[in-house]
């Protein structure tokens, strides 16, 4: 009897302190992993918003970079931690919606077996390639891709990546499913390569090309949008352009792994929200071209609910396509 007691007390003492825990949170720094290499666009959105979220937190985010495996390394590393709120990840359309199709043997669910957090910020899909390429515009480009398929470099952050992904679909929509491709750690490292000319080609998020293609470093030559961006007027959609098809809209969330306090999350949630309010962090959101999250894509239920649409928009398209 005293036994049972005795353990009683610990059991009790044990949840009131996991408990307290969880209020007091956070009491340390947290890691925010980069499934990619620095100055990609997951990199670049993590550290803007990152670096507000600690204000609000009273805690640093530091961002960690674990690339590899187009960004699934990274993901599998941040969902299998410990789930306390202190480890979270950026991730994205290519981890959280893209990867289930392409790797069988996925470590993380995303669609079960995940916290989501919130969106951090639309990041819409821009097909550019070296500036020196003969193909003036996206007419021009598609004709020259299917006359030589095996004269372009198209370089991507890995399979299930936004970058290879979006490709993917466009690629398939062109009927040349498979072309030389260069996989990079993250479509930051990738766009020094076709600034140099390296490569010829790649859809990239709009947030780490926006910069390069003002400067004309690079040529854009469509964006997958409904819309054109307010971050680049000039560049045409690709309904404008002459294929309308080929529509696709990019994101960046925050998740954590499932069963982190509710304490930690809602924290979490909070400091997203406040960070995506503040008009610094707009403003340098919206300069490279970011899409502001709805209300309720911020929270947690409407990004999960973002997750599995596109997932199971993507999901078949994926499985069947060449890697
Ligand atoms: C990155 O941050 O490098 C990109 O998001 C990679 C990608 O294309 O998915």
């Amino acid at each position: 009897m005293k036994k049972l007691t005795l353990g009683l007390a610990a059991a009790f003492a044990l949840a009131f302190a996991g408990t307290a825990n969880a209020q007091n949170y956070p009491t340390k720094p947290i890691t925010m992993i980069v499934p990619f290499a620095a100055g990609g666009p997951t990199d670049i959105i993590a550290r803007i918003v990152g670096e507000n979220m600690s204000k609000t937190l009273g805690q640093q985010v530091v961002v960690e970079n674990v690339a590899g495996a187009g960004g699934t390394t990274g993901i599998a590393r941040a969902l299998t931690s410990p789930p306390d709120g202190y480890t979270i990840a950026m991730g994205h359309l290519g981890t959280f919606s893209a990867a289930p199709a392409t790797y069988p043997g996925l470590k993380y669910d995303p669609i079960n077996g995940m916290q989501t957090i919130g969106l951090a910020g639309g990041t819409p899909i821009l097909i550019v390639a070296r500036k020196n390429l003969e193909a003036k515009d996206l007419k021009e480009f598609v004709a020259y891709v299917k006359a030589n398929p095996d004269k372009l470099n198209e370089a991507h952050a890995g399979v299930g990546s936004v970058s290879w992904t979006t490709c993917t679909l466009l690629k398939g929509q062109l009927g040349v499913p498979k072309l030389n491709a260069v996989a990079y750690r993250g479509t930051g490292p990738a766009l020094n390569d076709l600034v140099s000319g390296q490569v010829d080609f790649m859809c990239d998020q709009i947030v780490s090309v926006a910069e390069q293609v003002k400067a004309d470093t690079i040529k854009a030559y469509a964006i997958a949008s409904p819309q054109r961006s307010p971050a680049l007027p000039n560049v045409p959609t690709t309904k404008e352009a002459g294929l309308p098809e080929f529509q696709i809209e990019a994101w960046n969330g925050i998740a954590a792994p499932k069963g982190t306090p509710k304490e930690a999350v809602d924290k979490l949630v909070d400091a997203l929200n406040k960070a995506l309010n503040d008009e610094g962090v707009k403003k340098r959101l919206l300069d490279l071209g970011t899409v502001m999250p709805t209300a309720e894509e911020r929270t947690p239920a409407g990004f999960a609910a973002v997750v599995k649409r596109d997932a199971d928009k993507l999901s078949p398209i994926l499985a069947a396509a060449p890697k």
